[in-house]
């Protein structure tokens, strides 16, 4: 089957109320982890999978400042677009909200709270993506905060429960998946859940019941890290200070990713460094833009 093109939604609403009052005026997706905003992170995971249009998703009061960070993506040779989700009614609801953006192509949609780091192997089987569905499952402690699989003795996904008090594996669903446009019908026909939601996990187990789930259990060696709480908020900053120091290497620079994939030309670059002051960050970039053309 001929490869589509892999549109992508960043889901950036919610509640915020588990961070609260430092989200009681800014949004979540804006807080700083380390050096820069956490939606930063989420949106270089679709970058580094090739993915470059772009839906973001948030709440009526935070989507216009989002839109200032962002804007229209062109700064990134990206497109990004924007529409609000009126109440936190389900991440499922992504897909209604942007069907006419995906428009029949297939669909990346990450959480706009999730960082991936690591060799970004997995990326690579996304953007590879045909049809049907693809999670990616990681292994963690406290299996029954998330959607959790259950596997049989051979390995094949069983099912998938959200938030099970039982859990059945510690392999979580992470919050990056890929679809193609049969999830918007899905997301249709689902009913809400009991807390109120379009539950992602009954996505899953739709595509589960066609055969057309596939799951990827991502390596120790990737980091999946949870930015639900302000302490894990804290360890996800500290994680990401850590590794930049040691390397002197920055993580989800979106402006280094789009250089370095050739989204952008030096003169683009020129122009976005000379907006943005003298600072770590512009000196940081400074530095790629003369190692990826060689000193010239
Ligand atoms: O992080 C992965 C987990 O995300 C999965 O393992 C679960 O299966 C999935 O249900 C979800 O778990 P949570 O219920 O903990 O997700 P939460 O409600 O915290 O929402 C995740 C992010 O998505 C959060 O930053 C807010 C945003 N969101 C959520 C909902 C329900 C929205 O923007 N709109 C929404 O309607």
């Amino acid at each position: 089957m001929a490869r589509k093109t892999i549109k992508g939604i960043v889901l950036a609403g919610g509640s915020g109320t588990r961070l609260y009052p430092i989200t009681r005026v800014a949004c979540k997706q804006l807080l700083p982890i380390y050096d820069k905003p956490l939606i930063y992170y989420p949106l270089s995971t679709l970058m580094l999978a090739g993915v470059r249009d772009i839906l973001v998703i948030s709440t009526p009061s935070d989507l216009p400042t989002i839109e200032a960070l962002l804007g229209d993506g062109s700064r990134l040779g990206l497109t990004i677009s924007y529409r609000t989700q009126e109440k936190p009614e389900g991440i499922a609801q992504a897909f209604i909200i942007g069907a006419d953006f995906i428009d029949g192509d297939n669909v990346m949609l990450i959480l706009g709270d999730n960082i991936f780091y690591g060799a970004y192997d997995f990326l690579r089987q996304a953007g590879e993506f045909t049809q049907g569905a693809l999670i990616f499952g990681y292994y963690v402690k406290d299996p029954q905060r998330y959607g959790v699989v259950a596997f049989e003795d051979g390995g094949r996904v069983l099912s998938i429960e959200e938030k099970p008090a039982r859990p059945k594996s510690n392999y979580a669903v992470t919050g990056l998946y890929v679809y193609d446009s049969r999830v918007i019908e899905i997301a249709r026909s689902l009913t809400p859940s009991k807390r109120g939601e379009l539950e992602i996990t009954d996505v899953n187990n739709a595509y589960l019941e066609k055969g057309e789930l596939r799951l990827v259990k991502l390596e120790r060696g990737i980091a999946w890290l949870d930015t639900g709480t302000c302490e894990s908020m804290l360890d996800a900053g500290n994680f990401i200070a850590t590794i930049e120091k040691r390397q002197g290497q920055k993580i989800a620079c979106i402006e280094e990713i789009a250089y370095r994939a050739g989204y952008i030309d030096r003169r683009r670059m020129q122009a976005i460094l000379g907006s943005m002051g003298d600072n770590a960050y512009s000196s940081y970039l400074k530095e790629v833009v003369r190692e990826v053309d060689g000193g010239s």
